[in-house]
């Protein structure tokens, strides 16, 4: 028996033109369930976007003994009195966020023991900044047959922790496990992403005392306990990002809507470079995409800087530039396997290093590619859009681990695409 393995079918060609309105961020979302575990009782999340990995994180929730149910985008998670400190393997190898357990788990019961996670084939994602500010904190961790058990023998303490990058999820784990430590906690080059900001206000409206979140210093003082609270999840900036890329690729006029547009300045301020006409509104972006691209250079960085998960729907997009790009890879080893699948569509793309030389080509054409994660299933339907005839990518699972509707989002656009 084969299993049955959904495609996107997408035939290019046709001007994007209409407007979107995006939901919540999956990367702040699926925090926030996890951040619940923090207080007993009933959380309400809303515009929380219905894609597979809140339907994981749903699951990992129900393990430890909450109840998560959805209604629309709101769901409701009630959290018990004492939460089963286990996050097990099968769920945790589909999703790398199911590790902010640890820190979570830990605070609240005093053990965590979580499988090695997962996630996205981007090269070796190590944990070792998670782990050693944990440590700081006064956990004590032994790997034994591929679970991680924390325990802390002499309770969480305030720390004073430094870390090496600004990673998203070791800044955030330290953070769920330091807002019920006994005293203060600093960390010191923390990333200031907005999905992070966002974790911090919704554990401050819970009754934490967090100051700096969305700086590179956040200082957090313990509180004895914290209670449950409403939240609405911030905007999605990459689901914005994805739509106004697609929207430049075909030289089409589209408008996203409820999006945060100081949350994608570099990326827009790079769009713009190519020749695309962005505008920026209070909750709104407008772009009318060049009949054809101007090449640009542009690096990924942690926020502020030019978003890593932005950069494969960019480099769809120059791939038909007028000349030659380079986009240089900084936040990840090897975030590179699209690369071929574009190749296939007859890009000319290579790699050396940590840069990709994108020689701009005049048309691509529709074939059959792999849409390996979620940014590369948004890269590979962003080339298709514009490409000669008909491109199967094969995977759909991918762009609904992160894209509500997707499909339907893009065929309001006027896109042809259908799921086969
Ligand atoms: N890193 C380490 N050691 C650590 C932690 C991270 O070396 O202990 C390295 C990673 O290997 C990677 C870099 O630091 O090379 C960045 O990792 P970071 O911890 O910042 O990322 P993350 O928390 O694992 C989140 C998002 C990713 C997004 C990155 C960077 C979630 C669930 N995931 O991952 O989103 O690419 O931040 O902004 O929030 C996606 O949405 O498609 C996605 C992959």
């Amino acid at each position: 028996m084969h299993e049955r393995v959904e495609s996107l079918r997408v035939v290019g060609g046709t001007p994007l033109e209409g407007e979107l309105s995006v939901l919540g961020a999956k990367n702040a979302a699926l925090k926030h369930m996890v951040a619940a575990l923090l207080a007993p009782g009933v959380h309400r999340l809303s515009n929380v976007p219905r894609i597979l990995d809140v339907e994981i994180m749903g699951s990992v929730l129900r393990h430890v003994g909450a109840t998560c149910e959805r209604s629309g985008t709101t769901i409701e998670i009630v959290v018990p009195e004492t939460p089963v400190p286990e996050a097990p393997l099968e769920l945790v190898r589909q999703m790398r966020a199911s590790i902010l357990i640890l820190g979570t788990l830990l605070s609240r019961t005093g053990e965590a023991r979580v499988a090695l996670p997962g996630g996205d084939d981007f090269g070796s994602r190590p944990i070792d900044l998670h782990l050693g500010g944990l440590e700081d904190l006064g956990a004590v961790f032994d790997l034994q047959h591929g679970v991680l058990r924390a325990t802390a023998p002499n309770g969480l303490h305030g720390a004073d922790v430094y870390l090496e990058f600004p990673s998203v999820g070791a800044t955030e784990n330290i953070l769920l496990a330091s807002v019920l430590a006994e005293g203060t906690t600093t960390i010191g080059n923390a990333a200031r992403e907005p999905e992070l900001a966002d974790l911090a206000a919704y554990l401050t409206e819970m009754g934490a005392d967090i100051e700096g979140a969305g700086t590179s210093t956040v200082t957090i003082r313990g509180v004895s306990e914290l209670h449950p609270a409403d939240h609405r999840v911030v905007p999605d900036r990459l689901e914005a990002g994805t739509y106004i890329v697609a929207g430049a690729m075909t030289a089409g006029h589209v408008t996203i809507r409820n999006c945060v547009p100081q949350h994608l300045r570099m990326e827009m301020s790079k769009l713009a470079d190519t020749g695309a006409t962005v505008t920026l509104g209070d909750d709104w972006i407008t772009v009318d995409g060049p009949r054809r691209p101007e090449p640009i250079d542009f690096a990924t960085l942690p926020f502020p800087g030019y978003h890593t998960d932005m950069h494969p729907q960019m480099v769809a997009l120059l791939s038909v530039a007028n000349g030659t790009s380079i986009a240089t890879e900084n936040v990840y080893a090897a975030r590179f396997r699209y690369i071929g699948e574009l190749n296939r569509m007859g890009a000319d793309i290579h790699t050396d290093g940590q840069h990709i030389v994108i020689r701009g080509v005049d048309e691509l054409s529709g074939c059959e590619v792999d849409g390996c994660d979620i940014r590369a299933a948004a890269a590979l339907t962003i080339a298709a859009l514009r490409a000669d005839g008909t491109t199967t990518i094969v995977g759909a699972h991918h762009a609904d681990r992160g894209y509500d509707g997707f499909v339907g989002n893009l065929q309001s656009l006027g896109a042809q695409i259908d799921r086969i």
